[in-house]
């Protein structure tokens, strides 16, 4: 699967609560140049259903839960988020879907990028044809 990860985020613990804190270029492979987060998503709602073109992107579920499916072109997987702590790292070129989000829950995205509606595939065969030759030039 691309190069996708899970990182998991310092969390600062002590009897007040939890902190938690992402540093552009040091927790993620990329300077933050846009914050977005998504909330009072209704259930059985799905967000995302594109890919981008440039962007890389840090998605955390900052309460409650959701999981996001991913898919490289070859390979599809489902990954669960669920903790403030823990960011999912998504490269350019993987096709996202959000769903079964918890009531209440907020999605919280870094990005590399500020917003450009060029930048996204919002046809799956688009970025299909986008997302193969790359792979195939990468010997995969
Ligand atoms: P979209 O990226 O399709 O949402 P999601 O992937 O969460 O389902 O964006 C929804 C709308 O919001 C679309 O009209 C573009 C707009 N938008 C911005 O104007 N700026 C942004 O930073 C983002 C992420 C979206």
């Amino acid at each position: 699967m691309a190069d996708v990860k899970l990182v998991v985020l310092p969390r600062i613990h002590d009897p007040r609560g939890n902190l938690t804190f992402i540093e552009g270029n040091q927790h993620i492979p990329f300077s933050i140049q846009r914050v977005y987060y998504l909330y009072g998503v209704p259930g059985g709602a799905t967000r995302g259903g594109h890919a981008h073109k440039e962007l890389q992107q840090l998605i955390i579920a900052a309460s409650g839960s959701f999981d996001v499916i991913l898919d490289d072109g070859f390979e599809r997987r489902k990954y669960t988020l669920n903790r403030p702590n823990m960011g999912l790292y998504i490269p350019q070129l993987v096709w996202r879907e959000l769903e079964n989000f918890s009531s209440g829950s907020v999605c919280l995205v870094m990005a590399s990028l500020p917003y450009s509606e060029d930048d996204y595939y919002r046809e799956f065969q688009d970025f299909k044809n986008a997302a193969q030759p790359q792979q195939n030039k990468r010997g995969e």
